[in-house]
């Protein structure tokens, strides 16, 4: 696997990404499949017993932390080699994504553990399929992050729906249904992500019909059910926001290909925009896309769509453009640092809201390091744009931020150090070769940490 996947670092040393300023990203870059679609077909898996194999599987941390979920759950998972891509193209050959081979026994166990959970917050969404297959489920409860306080309590109101007896002890959510989950009527108070996910995954097994509403539309919800109907369920309105499950006594595995990672192909296009630059991005549907494409071309860039790639070329400074985070297909807030970036580098002032997570702005302080000039109130930023950012060393506090910071490093004055990159290898593989490939002059390496110090 990939940079990271060895876990931490070192205790005493950190990992660092350095990039030279006044960059320009020039080429073409192929976008493997998106980690928050493989995170969950990988859960989906236990839902059959039997051999699934995921392919187009990013070569991330996350990844392999996932794996490791489903080894302790009993389950043998293995990365073998993947399709080759133009070993021409950044991201291309088979170096950025692995397919992955797991084989589910016929009784999973039924416990998720904190050091795991704690390190891969998605680690939750085996919650719904080991309920659906073994009525009795423990995982550690995630707790808050980076980004902001995350609660859980839409999963577990929907599973209570459907028949599930809740309750919390010592850290873990614990979820029974002795005989088994039935159908429900289910009304999300918000279209979130994982419950969609989670619920999905509980009812294609449970008995009658389950109907979400206000479910969640994101790409990576159409892809797991696509995978999950192949498999043997009945669910329709995927990308809708009403989900119709009738559930199947029994599901089989099956040989499913992830969707491309519309936030990784997001990532680049901000990129090209705010550095005059001209990049193709391969493997991905621009449709996923069109909301932060469309902003882009407001601010001057100019796109094309083909099939499964566009191109993004920009010859002038962006015009300042206002940005709204908001469920799919809004814009999405795993793209609000690089929404940040390019109003930090704009021309005029920007307004940019976010409304899915309490703390997206943490990343707003380090971007200030970098001279960006930004104001925040609540869920608001007010960003009037700068000529040009001042390198310095930064701080990654999350996956996004740090590939924000790094982008951003790009419109700087000579070098920005980002620190704490092992958070950009849980999302983005490679990320520096794919920066190399694409004109930048880039070196990683580790700088010592800081010791504790204590009187
Ligand atoms: N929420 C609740 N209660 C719940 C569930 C969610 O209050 O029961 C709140 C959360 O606290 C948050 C909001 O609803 O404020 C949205 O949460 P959602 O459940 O939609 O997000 P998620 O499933 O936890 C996934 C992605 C995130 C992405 C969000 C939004 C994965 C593994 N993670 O999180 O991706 O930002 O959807 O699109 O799929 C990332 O990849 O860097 C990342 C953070």
């Amino acid at each position: 696997m990939g940079p990271g996947d060895a876990g931490d670092p070192a205790v005493n040393d950190v990992d660092v990404i350095r990039v030279a300023g006044d960059a320009r990203l020039a080429g073409t870059v192929h976008v493997v499949g998106a980690k928050n679609s493989a995170l969950k077909l990988m859960a989906a898996a236990l839902l059959a017993p039997g051999r699934t194999v995921i392919t187009n599987v990013p070569r991330i941390t996350d990844i392999a932390i996932m794996g490791e979920v489903l080894r302790r759950l009993g389950c043998e998972v293995r990365f073998e080699a993947d399709d080759p891509v133009d070993p021409m193209v950044a991201g291309g050959g088979t170096a950025r994504s692995r397919s992955v081979v797991i084989d589910v026994p016929e009784r999973p166990g039924t416990e998720a553990d904190y050091d795991l959970v704690r390190r891969l917050r998605a680690s939750i969404c085996v919650l719904g399929p080991l309920l659906a297959r073994r009525g009795y489920v423990r995982v550690a409860h995630p707790g808050g992050d980076a980004i902001g306080s995350r609660g859980l309590d839409m999963h577990i109101a929907g599973l209570a729906r459907m028949g599930a007896d809740i309750s919390g002890e010592h850290g873990f959510v614990i979820a029974a249904a002795p005989q088994g989950l039935h159908g429900a009527e289910i009304v999300l108070d918000f279209p979130s992500v994982g419950a969609t996910e989670n619920l999905v995954m509980a009812a294609v097994l449970a008995r009658g019909v389950t109907v979400i509403d206000n479910a969640a539309r994101e790409p990576e919800i159409v892809d797991i059910c696509t995978m999950l109907n192949q498999m043997g369920a009945r669910i329709s309105g995927a990308g809708s926001s009403m989900l119709r499950i009738v559930g199947v006594p029994e599901l089989h595995p099956v040989r499913h290909a992830t969707v491309g990672d519309r936030i990784v192909a997001g990532t680049w296009a901000f990129g090209a925009a705010m550095t005059r630059g001209d990049v193709t991005v391969t493997g991905i549907d621009p449709v996923f896309l069109e909301v932060a494409l469309d902003k882009l071309v407001s601010a001057g860039a100019l796109v094309e769509t083909r099939g499964d790639a566009f191109r993004i070329r920009a010859d002038d400074r962006p015009a300042a453009v206002d940005v709204v985070t908001l469920p799919y297909p809004g814009f999405a807030t795993d793209l609000l640092p690089m929404a940040i970036g390019l109003a930090s580098v704009s021309d005029g002032a920007s307004l940019i809201t976010e409304n899915i997570f309490d703390g997206r702005f943490m990343f707003a302080n380090e971007m200030m390091r970098l001279g960006a000039d930004i104001k925040t109130d609540g869920h608001h930023a007010v960003v009037r744009g700068r000529d040009r950012l001042s390198g310095a060393p930064v701080r990654a506090t999350d996956i996004r931020a740090g590939a924000g910071l790094i982008i951003a490093g790009l419109c700087a004055d000579g070098v920005t150090e980002v620190s704490h990159v092992h958070h950009v290898d849980r999302g983005y593989p490679d990320f520096a070769a794919d920066l190399r490939a694409l004109g930048v002059e880039v070196e990683r390496g580790t700088v010592p940490q800081a010791p504790d110090l204590t009187i």
